[in-house]
């Protein structure tokens, strides 16, 4: 294992009023978290501005966007670009979520343009990758998830590839309550990195944090995590409560 990171991709969920409700309830119990890990949530893009200001100063979670244009600025009516995220203090960006992909259409050179972009406002990438049941049952569920980082990923230099974090979320586990076994997980996560071992070379390999996301929860986080090339999670659905986020982010070993 290279880092341990543990980010909440609240998607599509809760009120303002519930949001900061969360955000409370995180914020009680931050002692509590380990300290090793690098902890990120993700809310609604419209909540950041006021989470950016209660989070200033803290140093113990950072704030994520769960989607970003591949422009800075322009006429775009609707999007948030990567210099605005930048400007409220936002560390991190998901990009290529199967949701995004799926009901947005969003393309591998697209989302090629949106790592891009939040490279250069010094963003980290959480770039997703993940195969739907068809495909894992087709049994060329290794060859499409490679494709997938293949082409958005590989034309980055490697000072930029080490930067990135791979999420591997199979999309038949996502929001399921189907979890990929932990051999699965890892056989996806140990071919990843070994691909950019020799696309690369195996420093900037062991840079690139891969996370596992797919239903990921209190119960199951410290197997997943015990793995040599999970690096952590993208949670969904139990990141929307304080408890079992800080029980997942304090799984690992
Ligand atoms: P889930 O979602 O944990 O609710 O399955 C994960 C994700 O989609 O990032």
């Amino acid at each position: 294992m290279t880092r341990k990171i543990v980010a909440g991709n609240w998607k599509m969920n809760l009120n303002y009023s519930e949001a900061k409700t969360l955000l409370k309830d995180l914020m009680a119990q931050k002692e509590q978290f380990n300290a090793d890990v690098e902890l990120i949530i993700c809310p609604p893009a419209p909540y950041l501005s006021a989470f950016a200001e209660v989070l200033k100063d803290q140093e113990w979670v950072q704030l994520g966007s769960q989607n970003n244009f591949f422009l800075d600025h322009g006429a775009y009516t609707g999007e948030v670009s990567p210099t605005q995220l930048k400007s409220l203090g936002v560390k991190y960006g998901i990009v290529g979520h199967s949701e995004r992909r799926d009901n947005f259409n969003e393309d591998y050179s697209m989302l090629s343009k949106k790592v891009k972009a939040l490279l250069k406002n010094d963003i980290t990438p959480i770039f997703c990758c993940g195969e739907q049941l068809q495909v894992r049952d087709s049994n060329v569920y290794k060859e499409f998830i490679m494709k997938q980082i293949h082409d958005s990923l590989f034309k980055l230099k490697p000072e930029e590839i080490s930067k990135i974090i791979i999420a591997y979320e199979p999309i038949w586990a996502i929001g399921t309550g189907k979890t990929a076994s932990s051999e699965q997980a890892q056989e996806i996560h140990h071919l990843i990195r070994s691909r950019i071992a020799s696309q690369y070379d195996e420093k900037v390999a062991n840079k690139v944090g891969i996370l596992y996301g797919g239903s990921c929860n209190a119960e199951n986080a410290k197997e997943l995590f015990s793995q040599a090339d999970i690096d952590g999670g993208l949670i969904g659905g139990a990141s929307l409560k304080a408890d079992s986020f800080l029980t997942i982010a304090n799984a690992f070993e």
